[in-house]
């Protein structure tokens, strides 16, 4: 009978846990008061959509009008210029022509992640200023294999009309110049509201 009563350690450490668990269930509550679940229905965005953006990222690295600036040297001056940042404000325009119509900018770096093989990572925001899409923004974020034919990039979400948007970008080379100035096609497939 008194040996019944007798608890073992691994029940006494359960039931003090038990306790204090149960115990910390209404101070959660308090503690994510600024915590609300919205109703999805309740915000009204209309039926989401898949676009496709065709652009032209021009990467201007010469002249007094550089877009695509380094402001991290490579830590060796060879390739694949392993360490090297460039900041950028790329036009993204609706032609390969550089002269032709500027609808936003690729604002954000890339950097030279590779130490065996050109391998960048791009950070940009495509900064649309055209018409409707006027402040509106998505983001690529990814791994960008210069030496493929395609690179894909991950879009993985944006403000203004690409608010919640996922997709991907396919870019590929459409010309480079002995100056190191590039054009790249830039193919967007974002879904978005
Ligand atoms: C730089 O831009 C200015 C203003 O648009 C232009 O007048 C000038 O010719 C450009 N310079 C180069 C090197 O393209
Ligand atoms: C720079 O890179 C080249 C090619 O990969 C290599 O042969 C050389 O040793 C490197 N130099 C330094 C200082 O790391
Ligand atoms: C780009 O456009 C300018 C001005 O319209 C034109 O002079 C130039 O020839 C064009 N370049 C190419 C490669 O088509
Ligand atoms: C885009 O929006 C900005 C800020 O609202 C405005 O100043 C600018 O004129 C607009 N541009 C175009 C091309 O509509």
């Amino acid at each position: 009978m008194a040996k019944a009563l007798l608890i073992s350690p691994s029940y006494f450490i359960f039931f003090i846990f038990f306790v204090f668990s149960y115990a910390t269930i209404p101070v959660f509550g308090e503690e994510y008061s600024y915590v609300k679940t919205v109703d999805f229905e309740k915000m009204n965005l209309p039926k989401e959509k898949v676009t496709h953006f065709q652009l032209y990222w021009q990467d201007i690295v010469s002249g007094s009008n550089a877009t695509s600036v380094t402001v991290i040297q490579p830590v060796n001056n060879s390739l694949p210029f392993f360490g090297m940042v460039n900041i950028i404000d790329n036009s993204l325009t609706v032609g390969p022509n550089l002269s032709s119509k500027t609808v936003g900018k690729a604002q954000g770096l890339y950097a030279s992640t590779g130490q065996k093989e050109s391998s960048l990572l791009m950070v940009m925001n495509f900064a649309f200023t055209d018409g409707k899409y006027n402040g509106s923004t998505f983001t690529v974020v990814g791994r960008n294999n210069i030496n493929a034919k395609v690179r894909e990039m991950p879009i993985i979400g944006g403000s203004g009309l690409f608010r919640f948007a996922r997709g991907y970008a396919l870019a590929s080379t459409y010309s480079s110049n002995d100056k190191g100035d590039v054009t790249i096609e830039y193919n967007c497939y974002v879904i978005h509201y």
